[in-house]
Parts: structure tokens; C-alpha cells; sequence
């Protein structure tokens, strides 16, 4: 990286890093260009109150969109400590993933664009799912992944969303989340986003949905975190 990209980089991430300085330098140090600040963005519950780790039951799925109003995440608190790790692309590239966040490094957070084609959980229904330990896949017999049933991608939650098996190319991406004082901030996607796919390939779904792509690309600054099963009237599990 040159000097002139460096301090692109730089000015990208100091955006969402008037925080906390070592956030700030571990991105730096590790990203090469996979993290995006976009907007800070508080997690709320549906009351509106900041949401805190205890209101994350582990294993379950919650459901919140960031950084656009209409690009769907999930939140999961995988129940233990998930350490950072090093996530390699196909292409050779390489970043870090930076782990859990909260007292016990448990909790993370993912685009639920599928890498592969994009299926994505709906008001309606949603091909892609996390499958908790008792849970496990009646096809692929996995449990503590994250699923697509569409065409049966599997990621890895507690490996910064690598592929385990299946036809994704690359990984979900990741949602860095930062916690300041019990509350929860997301700060930017790490790894390759699908947003632009997204927004090409379901130009119509979100016009009806949102009433215009502008609004279903307006960045957020608060996010409703709420369970998946809330949201979504059919969980397809495969
Ligand atoms: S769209 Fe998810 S595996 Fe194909």
C-alpha cells in the first residue's frame, strides 16, 4: 500500500473510529482495504433502548439492517468465546476477522446476503438461517452454521463466515460491531459485501418494499435488532 492509499484508508476508517483507538489500528493493520466505515449505528431493541448483551439469548437469531435500511444482518451470540481469525479469499487475499464482541467475545455479526446469489431473509421467508448446536441440518447434518437452503452454502459463524461447503465464492461479510459502555455500535463491513448485487437484483422487490431505492439505501444510525423469527413469518430450514 502506498502512502496516497494509506491515508485513503485511513480517512475511510477514522470516520467511524472517533472511538476507540485500538479498533482503529487493528483495522489499519490488518484490513488492506476489506473494512468499510460506513455510518455508526447504536443497536437498539424494538422499545427503542439500547440494546444490551443480556438481551441476546445465546444461539438464537436476531435480525437487524445495517448499513442500509434494507440490507438485512444477523446478530448471534455463539455462547463462548470466538477468538479473531485470519479469513483468505480465493483470489489469495487475506484479512482479519476480528472475533466476538461483549464480556465473553461471544457475540457476532454477518450480512445475511448470501455471498452465493444473494438470497436473503424476508418479511415473507428466508432461505438463510443459523442453525444452533441443537439444531442441526436435516440435509447436511451441520449445526452452528449459518445455512442457505437455496443452494445449501454453508458459512462458518465462529470462523469470520467462511465457506465450509457449497457454492459461495467468498464469505459473508461481516459486520463490525463495537461495544462502548454496554451498548452496542455497528461501525462498518469487513470482507466483500454483496450490496451492489443486492440492489441490482432486487431493484423491484425493494421499490414495493421500501417505496423507492433511494429510501432502501439510506444509511442507517440506528438499528432494531429483533428476532429472526419476529421478522420473518417462515424460517426455512433444510
Ligand atoms: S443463494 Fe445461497 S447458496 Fe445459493
Amino acid at each position: 500500500m502506498d502512502r496516497r492509499d494509506f491515508l485513503k484508508v485511513c480517512s475511510t476508517v477514522a470516520v467511524a473510529s472517533m472511538i476507540d483507538p485500538s479498533v482503529f489500528s487493528n483495522m489499519l493493520s490488518a484490513q488492506e482495504g476489506m473494512f468499510k466505515a460506513y455510518k455508526k449505528a447504536l443497536l437498539v431493541k424494538e422499545d427503542g433502548s439500547p440494546l444490551r448483551e443480556e438481551d441476546l439469548k445465546p444461539h438464537n437469531a436476531y435480525i437487524f439492517f445495517y448499513p442500509y435500511a434494507s440490507t438485512p444482518c444477523y446478530l448471534i451470540n455463539l455462547g463462548e468465546e470466538v477468538k479473531p481469525v485470519d479469513v483468505k479469499l480465493k483470489d489469495g487475499k487475506t484479512y482479519k476477522w476480528q472475533g466476538g464482541v461483549g464480556s465473553k467475545k461471544s457475540i457476532v455479526a454477518y450480512s445475511a446476503i448470501c455471498a452465493h446469489q444473494w438470497s436473503y431473509p424476508t418479511k415473507q421467508y428466508s432461505f438463510i438461517n443459523y442453525y444452533p448446536p441443537d439444531k442441526p441440518s436435516e440435509i447436511t447434518k451441520k449445526s452452528g452454521v449459518i445455512q442457505c437452503c437455496a443452494h445449501l452454502g454453508l458459512y462458518d459463524p465462529k470462523e469470520g463466515g467462511k465457506v465450509i461447503d457449497g457454492p459461495p465464492e467468498v464469505p459473508l461479510a461481516s459486520v463490525v460491531i463495537q461495544e462502548e459502555g454496554g451498548k452496542f455500535y455497528a461501525i462498518g463491513i469487513l470482507g466483500v459485501d454483496q450490496f451492489n448485487r443486492f440492489f441490482e437484483t432486487y431493484r423491484r422487490e425493494l421499490r414495493e418494499a421500501y417505496g423507492s431505492i433511494a429510501k432502501a439505501r439510506e444509511l442507517v444510525d440506528r438499528c432494531v435488532v429483533m428476532e429472526v423469527s419476529k421478522y420473518v413469518k417462515q424460517v426455512i430450514h433444510c
